[in-house]
Protein backbone atom coordinates (compact mmCIF):
# COMPACT_ATOMS: atom_id res chain seq x y z
CA UNK A 1 0.00 0.00 0.00
CA UNK A 2 2.54 2.35 0.86
CA UNK A 3 4.63 1.61 -2.39
CA UNK A 4 0.95 2.95 -4.36
CA UNK A 5 1.18 6.02 -2.39
CA UNK A 6 4.37 6.42 -3.40
CA UNK A 7 3.73 5.96 -6.89
CA UNK A 8 0.92 8.36 -7.36
CA UNK A 9 3.12 11.26 -5.38
CA UNK A 10 6.13 10.48 -7.93
CA UNK A 11 3.76 10.47 -11.34
CA UNK A 12 2.19 14.04 -9.47
CA UNK A 13 5.67 15.01 -9.06
CA UNK A 14 6.84 14.33 -12.46
CA UNK A 15 3.70 15.76 -14.11
CA UNK A 16 4.48 19.30 -12.53
CA UNK A 17 8.21 19.02 -12.89
CA UNK A 18 8.73 19.04 -9.20
CA UNK A 19 11.96 18.95 -8.20
CA UNK A 20 14.19 19.34 -5.00
CA UNK A 21 16.79 21.32 -5.01
CA UNK A 22 20.05 19.46 -3.29
CA UNK A 23 21.68 22.19 -1.84
CA UNK A 24 19.36 24.44 -0.96
CA UNK A 25 16.61 22.13 -0.17
CA UNK A 26 13.66 23.63 -1.30
CA UNK A 27 10.97 21.60 -3.54
CA UNK A 28 9.86 23.41 -6.80
CA UNK A 29 8.29 23.06 -9.90
CA UNK A 30 11.14 23.83 -12.73
CA UNK A 31 8.60 24.23 -15.63
CA UNK A 32 6.60 27.15 -13.08
CA UNK A 33 8.68 30.65 -13.93
CA UNK A 34 7.03 31.83 -10.55
CA UNK A 35 8.55 29.44 -8.87
CA UNK A 36 11.71 29.22 -10.39
CA UNK A 37 12.29 33.02 -9.15
CA UNK A 38 11.12 31.71 -5.64
CA UNK A 39 13.76 29.28 -5.74
CA UNK A 40 16.57 31.42 -7.15
CA UNK A 41 15.80 33.91 -4.45
CA UNK A 42 15.91 31.12 -1.66
CA UNK A 43 18.73 29.84 -3.05
CA UNK A 44 20.48 32.84 -2.77
CA UNK A 45 19.62 33.48 0.44
CA UNK A 46 20.84 30.24 1.68
CA UNK A 47 23.91 30.68 0.37
CA UNK A 48 24.22 34.04 1.78
CA UNK A 49 23.40 32.31 5.51
CA UNK A 50 25.70 29.89 5.57
CA UNK A 51 28.57 32.02 3.57
CA UNK A 52 31.31 32.79 6.77
CA UNK A 53 33.63 35.52 6.01
CA UNK A 54 35.46 35.63 9.40
CA UNK A 55 35.36 37.53 12.60
CA UNK A 56 38.46 39.71 14.73
CA UNK A 57 37.26 37.45 17.48
CA UNK A 58 36.82 33.53 16.98
CA UNK A 59 36.33 30.89 19.83
CA UNK A 60 38.06 28.38 17.67
CA UNK A 61 37.22 24.95 19.44
CA UNK A 62 38.47 22.31 17.22
CA UNK A 63 40.02 22.11 14.35
CA UNK A 64 40.67 19.74 11.21
CA UNK A 65 42.20 19.35 8.12
CA UNK A 66 38.77 20.21 6.52
CA UNK A 67 37.69 23.29 9.06
CA UNK A 68 37.03 23.76 12.23
CA UNK A 69 34.30 24.06 14.80
CA UNK A 70 33.52 27.62 16.25
CA UNK A 71 31.33 27.67 19.97
CA UNK A 72 28.76 31.09 19.77
CA UNK A 73 27.64 31.67 23.40
CA UNK A 74 24.33 34.15 24.01
CA UNK A 75 26.57 37.06 24.96
CA UNK A 76 29.04 37.22 22.48
CA UNK A 77 28.81 40.28 19.54
CA UNK A 78 25.42 40.25 17.42
CA UNK A 79 27.13 39.40 14.30
CA UNK A 80 28.12 36.10 16.39
CA UNK A 81 24.50 35.84 17.40
CA UNK A 82 22.86 36.79 14.51
CA UNK A 83 25.14 34.15 12.35
CA UNK A 84 24.37 31.38 14.99
CA UNK A 85 20.59 32.27 15.05
CA UNK A 86 20.46 32.87 10.89
CA UNK A 87 21.68 29.00 10.63
CA UNK A 88 19.55 27.80 13.03
CA UNK A 89 16.75 29.08 11.16
CA UNK A 90 17.93 26.75 8.27
CA UNK A 91 18.01 23.99 10.11
CA UNK A 92 15.11 24.70 11.89
CA UNK A 93 13.22 24.69 8.36
CA UNK A 94 14.60 21.50 7.29
CA UNK A 95 13.69 19.74 10.83
CA UNK A 96 10.15 20.88 9.94
CA UNK A 97 10.31 23.46 13.28
CA UNK A 98 8.15 25.85 12.94
CA UNK A 99 9.40 28.74 15.25
CA UNK A 100 10.29 26.74 17.97
CA UNK A 101 11.96 28.59 20.73
CA UNK A 102 14.80 27.37 22.37
CA UNK A 103 13.97 26.04 26.23
CA UNK A 104 16.65 28.33 27.61
CA UNK A 105 17.89 30.59 25.32
CA UNK A 106 20.55 32.20 27.72
CA UNK A 107 22.02 29.02 28.43
CA UNK A 108 22.28 27.66 24.62
CA UNK A 109 25.49 26.97 23.12
CA UNK A 110 26.19 26.99 19.22
CA UNK A 111 28.64 24.95 17.77
CA UNK A 112 29.00 26.08 14.09
CA UNK A 113 31.23 23.86 11.57
CA UNK A 114 33.21 26.09 9.17
CA UNK A 115 34.61 24.36 5.97
CA UNK A 116 37.89 25.03 4.54
CA UNK A 117 35.22 27.30 1.61
CA UNK A 118 34.41 29.06 4.25
CA UNK A 119 30.54 27.75 4.83
CA UNK A 120 28.93 27.11 7.77
CA UNK A 121 28.61 23.25 6.93
CA UNK A 122 27.28 22.23 10.60
CA UNK A 123 25.40 23.36 13.41
CA UNK A 124 24.54 21.88 16.45
CA UNK A 125 22.43 24.06 19.39
CA UNK A 126 23.16 21.98 23.01
CA UNK A 127 21.83 23.30 25.99
CA UNK A 128 21.93 22.25 29.96
CA UNK A 129 19.45 19.52 30.58
CA UNK A 130 18.69 18.10 34.01
CA UNK A 131 17.28 14.62 32.50
CA UNK A 132 16.40 13.24 29.41
CA UNK A 133 14.08 9.89 27.64
CA UNK A 134 16.20 7.22 26.21
CA UNK A 135 15.67 6.93 22.36
CA UNK A 136 14.61 3.30 22.28
CA UNK A 137 15.45 1.24 19.29
CA UNK A 138 13.47 0.92 16.11
CA UNK A 139 11.26 -1.17 15.54
CA UNK A 140 11.40 -3.15 12.30
CA UNK A 141 8.39 -1.98 10.74
CA UNK A 142 8.57 1.21 11.15
CA UNK A 143 11.86 1.31 9.22
CA UNK A 144 10.24 1.55 5.96
CA UNK A 145 7.60 4.00 7.20
CA UNK A 146 7.24 7.47 5.23
CA UNK A 147 9.11 10.29 6.67
CA UNK A 148 5.60 12.17 6.84
CA UNK A 149 4.21 8.72 8.64
CA UNK A 150 6.77 8.97 10.81
CA UNK A 151 6.89 12.97 11.93
CA UNK A 152 3.24 12.32 12.84
CA UNK A 153 3.90 9.17 15.25
CA UNK A 154 7.39 8.83 15.99
CA UNK A 155 6.98 10.91 19.19
CA UNK A 156 4.66 8.22 20.54
CA UNK A 157 7.04 5.36 20.25
CA UNK A 158 10.65 6.11 19.86
CA UNK A 159 11.10 7.88 23.79
CA UNK A 160 11.05 5.50 26.89
CA UNK A 161 8.70 7.24 29.61
CA UNK A 162 11.11 6.87 32.06
CA UNK A 163 13.42 9.80 32.47
CA UNK A 164 16.93 9.63 32.75
CA UNK A 165 19.83 11.92 34.46
CA UNK A 166 21.13 13.44 31.34
CA UNK A 167 23.54 16.69 31.35
CA UNK A 168 23.77 18.32 27.87
CA UNK A 169 20.47 17.97 25.52
CA UNK A 170 21.11 18.69 21.74
CA UNK A 171 18.14 20.29 20.75
CA UNK A 172 19.37 20.43 16.59
CA UNK A 173 21.89 18.87 14.88
CA UNK A 174 21.97 19.64 11.46
CA UNK A 175 24.69 19.44 8.61
CA UNK A 176 24.67 20.75 4.84
CA UNK A 177 23.00 18.45 2.35
CA UNK A 178 25.80 18.10 0.27
CA UNK A 179 28.47 17.85 3.30
CA UNK A 180 26.32 14.86 4.84
CA UNK A 181 28.39 11.23 5.75
CA UNK A 182 31.68 12.86 6.40
CA UNK A 183 31.67 12.76 10.05
CA UNK A 184 30.83 16.00 10.74
CA UNK A 185 27.89 15.53 12.79
CA UNK A 186 30.25 12.73 15.03
CA UNK A 187 33.34 15.53 15.03
CA UNK A 188 30.63 18.22 16.14
CA UNK A 189 29.36 15.92 19.36
CA UNK A 190 32.85 14.79 20.07
CA UNK A 191 33.51 18.31 20.65
CA UNK A 192 30.52 19.09 22.55
CA UNK A 193 31.43 16.67 25.16
CA UNK A 194 35.21 17.98 25.47
CA UNK A 195 33.88 21.50 26.06
CA UNK A 196 30.29 21.89 27.24
CA UNK A 197 31.13 21.69 30.65
CA UNK A 198 34.97 23.14 31.68
CA UNK A 199 37.38 20.40 32.82
CA UNK A 200 34.85 17.54 32.40
CA UNK A 201 34.22 15.87 28.97
CA UNK A 202 30.96 14.50 28.99
CA UNK A 203 30.22 10.04 28.10
CA UNK A 204 28.01 9.66 25.30
CA UNK A 205 25.73 8.74 27.77
CA UNK A 206 24.99 12.15 29.20
CA UNK A 207 24.27 13.26 26.34
CA UNK A 208 20.42 13.45 25.24
CA UNK A 209 18.75 14.39 22.07
CA UNK A 210 15.38 16.08 22.07
CA UNK A 211 12.98 14.93 19.35
CA UNK A 212 15.07 13.12 16.62
CA UNK A 213 14.26 13.01 12.97
CA UNK A 214 14.81 10.02 11.18
CA UNK A 215 18.23 11.11 10.29
CA UNK A 216 18.57 12.24 13.51
CA UNK A 217 17.92 8.80 15.06
CA UNK A 218 20.13 6.60 12.68
CA UNK A 219 22.75 9.18 13.53
CA UNK A 220 22.58 9.05 17.19
CA UNK A 221 22.08 4.93 17.19
CA UNK A 222 25.46 5.06 15.37
CA UNK A 223 27.09 7.20 17.40
CA UNK A 224 26.06 6.12 21.23
CA UNK A 225 26.71 2.82 19.96
CA UNK A 226 23.21 1.54 20.34
N1 LIG B 1 21.33 7.13 7.38
C1 LIG B 1 21.98 6.09 7.97
N2 LIG B 1 23.02 6.25 8.84
C2 LIG B 1 23.41 7.49 9.12
C3 LIG B 1 22.79 8.63 8.53
C4 LIG B 1 21.70 8.41 7.64
N3 LIG B 1 21.05 9.41 7.05
N4 LIG B 1 23.41 9.74 8.97
C5 LIG B 1 24.38 9.32 9.80
N5 LIG B 1 24.39 7.97 9.90
C6 LIG B 1 25.29 7.12 10.73
C7 LIG B 1 26.27 6.42 9.85
O1 LIG B 1 26.56 5.19 10.46
C8 LIG B 1 27.46 7.34 9.87
O2 LIG B 1 28.68 6.68 9.65
P1 LIG B 1 29.14 6.27 8.14
O3 LIG B 1 28.94 7.48 7.26
O4 LIG B 1 30.56 5.90 8.30
O5 LIG B 1 28.25 5.13 7.75
C9 LIG B 1 27.44 7.86 11.29
O6 LIG B 1 26.05 7.95 11.62
C10 LIG B 1 28.13 9.21 11.44
O7 LIG B 1 27.54 10.14 10.55
P2 LIG B 1 28.13 11.62 10.30
O8 LIG B 1 28.85 11.68 8.99
O9 LIG B 1 28.90 12.07 11.49
O10 LIG B 1 26.75 12.45 10.22
P3 LIG B 1 26.43 13.67 9.24
O11 LIG B 1 27.53 14.67 9.32
O12 LIG B 1 26.08 13.16 7.91
O13 LIG B 1 25.13 14.32 9.94
C11 LIG B 1 22.78 14.48 10.42
C12 LIG B 1 24.03 13.55 10.36
C13 LIG B 1 23.07 15.66 11.33
C14 LIG B 1 21.62 13.69 11.02
C15 LIG B 1 22.47 14.94 8.98
O14 LIG B 1 22.03 13.86 8.22
C16 LIG B 1 21.40 16.04 8.90
O15 LIG B 1 21.70 17.22 9.06
N6 LIG B 1 20.14 15.65 8.58
C17 LIG B 1 19.04 16.59 8.40
C18 LIG B 1 18.69 17.29 9.69
C19 LIG B 1 18.34 16.30 10.78
O16 LIG B 1 17.51 15.43 10.61
N7 LIG B 1 19.00 16.45 11.94
C20 LIG B 1 18.77 15.63 13.14
C21 LIG B 1 17.65 16.22 13.90
S1 LIG B 1 17.48 15.53 15.49
C22 LIG B 1 17.93 16.75 16.54
O17 LIG B 1 18.24 17.84 16.09
C23 LIG B 1 17.97 16.52 18.01
ZN1 LIG C 1 18.49 25.63 -4.32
Amino acid sequence: QNDDQQLVIDAGQKQFGATTCHSCGMLYSVDSPEDNFQHTQFHQRFLDTIKFVGWKKERVVAEFWDGKIILVLPDDPKYATKKAEDVRRIADSELGFQQVNLSSPSAAKTYLFINSDKMVVGCLVAEPVRQAFRVLEQPEKMKDMTKEDFMEHHRAWCCSTVPEKAICGVSRIWVFSLMRRKGIATRLLDTVRGSFMYGSPLTKVEIAFSDPTPDGKLFATKYCGT
